[in-house]
C-alpha cells in the first residue's frame, strides 16, 4: 500500500467514526477561542473541520454558539489567566442558555486536566493536545448528558499520522511536520503539554502539500516546536525534507518555524540557498539570552559565541537573509551585566524583529524552582529597556529597504478601499493599493516607507 493511499484511508476512518454521532451538531453553532502559537491555530482548524463533519456550524460570536471550546496556551502565566476570565464570561451565557456546553482544550487542558473541572464546575469537558481526533466522540457524549469528561492521555506509542485539515486554506497556510519537544529548556512548559517529539512520515507531508496546492495554496509554513530535529523515514532530515518539498511539489513558497540554534547546520543553510527560488530567505532563530551562563542554566546547549558563529555562517550562505528571534528577560539569577549581554546580542546581530518576554515561572519546569527569581519590577524595567534599545536600532535598519523592489505574495485585498496586504519573501508585511484579482499572485512592489513591523509600497 502506498503512503498516499494510507493517508486517504485515515480520512475515511476518521469520517466513519464521526458519522456515528453525525446529528449532534444539527442546528447547533460552535465557537472556538484560540490562544498561543501556530500549533494551536492549526489545531483549531482541525477541531472545526471535525466538528463540521458532525454538522456543527462555526459561528463568529460565542453568544450564537451551543458549544464553546477554549483552545488554551500555557507558555506564560498571562494566557492561562485569560482562560479563567473567559470561562467566567461564558458562565453567564450558560446561565441564560442551559444547552450551552463548554470545553477546554490545548496546553492548559493538558496541564490542568481534572483540576480544571474541579475548580470550574461550569466546564463540561477537558481534553489534551493529543486528543483532538477524539473530540467528536466526547462532544457527542457531552450532548448525550455525560458530565465532566477529562481526556488528556498522550498516545505515546502511536506514530504521528495526521493529515492537514484546514477549512479555507487561502493563499498561505501551515503544515505540521513534528509535534512535541524533547529539549526541556528549563523555563519551558511545552515538553509537558505537547509530549515527546515525533515526526510525520515524509510522504504524508508531500501528499498534504500537493493537496493544498490543488486547493490554491501558494505558500506553506512547515510547522513544529523544533523543525530542524525532524527525523523522517529512511534517515531523511529537515534539510532533505525542505529540498523534497521544493523539488517534488508545485508549491511556490516555503517557510518554516521554529528552529533551534543547536540543530541549525551548514547543510540546512546550503539547502535554503540552493532552493532560494522557493525557500524564503527568512529564519526565526530564538536565542533567549545573550549570556552563556544563563544559556547554560536554561539548558539551551549553545554559548553566545556559538550562536554568533551560526549567524555569521547563515549570513554568509543565504543572500539577503532576514532574521527574527525570541528573548526572555529576567530569567532566574540574571544579573544586570548578564541582561546587557542580551541587549548587545540584539545589536550585534541586527535583528529587525524581536519577540521579547518577561520570564514567567511555569509548572513542572526546573527554573520555576530556582531560588534566585528576579523581581517583577526589574523584569519590567529590563523588558522596556530592551524594546527601547531595539526600536532605536530597528527604525534605522529598515530604512535601507526604502526604494527597493520586493516580491510580494498578495494574501488579502479590501474590496472597498483596494488596500492590499501581502508578504515579501523576507516575511515583511507590505501594504499597497491594488485590485482583488491579484490575490494569490506574486507581484513586484516598490517600498516607499519602511517601519520595523510593516512596509508601505507601490505596485509596479
Ligand atoms: N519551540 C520554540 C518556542 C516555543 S515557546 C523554540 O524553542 O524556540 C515560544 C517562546 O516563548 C520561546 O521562544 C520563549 O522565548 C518564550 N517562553 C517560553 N517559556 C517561557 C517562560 N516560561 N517565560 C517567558 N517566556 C517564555
Ligand atoms: Fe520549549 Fe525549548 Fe522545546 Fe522550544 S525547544 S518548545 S523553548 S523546551
Ligand atoms: Fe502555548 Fe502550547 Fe503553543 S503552551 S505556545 S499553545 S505549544
Amino acid at each position: 500500500m502506498t503512503q498516499e493511499v494510507r493517508t486517504v484511508q485515515t480520512t475515511i476512518e476518521n469520517t466513519a467514526s464521526s458519522q456515528q454521532n453525525q446529528d449532534v451538531g444539527k442546528g447547533r453553532g460552535v465557537y472556538i477561542s484560540t490562544y498561543g502559537c501556530q500549533m494551536n491555530v492549526n489545531d483549531t482548524e482541525r477541531m472545526y473541520s471535525l466538528l463540521e463533519m458532525q454538522n456543527f456550524t462555526p459561528v463568529e460570536k460565542p453568544e450564537d454558539a451551543s458549544l464553546i471550546i477554549i483552545n488554551s496556551c500555557s507558555v506564560r502565566e498571562k494566557p492561562v489567566h485569560k482562560v479563567y476570565s473567559e470561562v467566567g464570561t461564558f458562565r453567564k451565557m450558560k446561565e441564560k442558555n442551559p444547552d450551552l456546553k463548554i470545553g477546554v482544550g490545548g496546553c492548559v487542558g493538558q496541564q490542568e486536566k481534572d483540576n480544571l473541572i474541579k475548580n470550574q464546575p461550569m466546564i463540561d469537558f477537558v481534553f489534551g493536545t493529543d486528543q483532538i481526533d477524539n473530540l467528536p466522540t466526547f462532544v457527542a457524549k457531552t450532548f448525550e448528558g455525560e458530565k465532566k469528561q477529562v481526556q488528556a492521555k498522550f498516545e505515546h506509542r502511536s506514530p504521528y499520522h495526521i493529515e492537514t485539515m484546514v477549512r479555507n486554506p487561502g493563499v498561505a497556510t501551515f503544515v505540521n511536520i513534528t509535534k512535541g519537544c524533547d529539549n526541556f529548556c528549563t523555563f519551558c512548559v511545552v515538553p509537558y503539554t505537547r509530549g515527546r517529539e515525533k515526526s510525520r512520515p515524509l510522504q504524508h507531508i508531500l501528499t498534504d502539500v500537493r493537496h493544498l496546492v490543488k486547493r490554491g495554496v501558494k505558500e506553506v509554513t512547515l510547522l513544529g516546536q523544533n523543525v530542524n530535529s525532524y527525523k523522517g523515514d529512511e534517515g531523511v532530515d529537515f534539510a532533505d525534507l525542505l529540498a523534497k518539498v521544493a523539488r517534488e511539489t508545485d508549491i511556490e513558497r516555503i517557510r518554516y518555524t521554529t528552529s533551534h540554534p543547536k540543530d541549525f547546520n551548514q547543510k540546512l543553510a546550503d539547502t535554503m540557498a540552493a532552493h532560494q527560488d522557493k525557500v524564503m530567505e527568512y529564519i526565526h532563530l530564538p536565542f533567549q539570552s545573550g549570556n552563556t551562563r544563563i544559556l547554560d542554566r536554561m539548558n539551551r546547549n549553545y554559548t553566545r559565541e556559538e550562536y554568533l558563529e551560526k549567524i555569521a555562517m547563515l549570513k554568509r550562505t543565504i543572500p539577503n537573509l532576514v532574521l527574527s528571534t525570541d528573548i526572555i528577560v529576567g530569567f532566574p539569577g540574571e544579573t544586570e551585566a548578564e541582561f546587557m549581554d542580551t541587549v548587545t546580542m540584539v545589536q550585534e546581530v541586527g535583528f529587525e524583529t524581536i519577540f521579547a518576554f518577561k520570564y514567567s515561572p511555569r509548572p513542572f519546569t526546573k527554573a520555576a524552582k530556582f531560588e534566585d527569581q528576579v523581581d517583577e519590577e526589574t523584569k519590567t524595567r529590563r523588558l522596556n529597556y530592551l524594546f527601547d534599545e531595539h526600536d532605536k536600532m530597528a527604525f534605522e535598519l529598515v530604512k535601507r529597504y526604502e526604494g527597493q523592489t520586493m516580491k510580494v505574495l498578495v494574501e488579502n485585498v479590501d474590496r472597498e478601499d483596494g488596500k492590499i496586504q501581502g508578504r515579501s519573501s523576507s516575511n515583511k508585511l507590505v501594504h499597497f493599493l491594488g485590485t482583488p484579482d491579484l490575490i494569490g499572485k506574486t507581484v513586484d512592489v516598490k517600498i516607499t516607507k519602511a517601519f520595523p513591523a510593516v512596509f508601505r509600497g507601490e505596485l509596479l
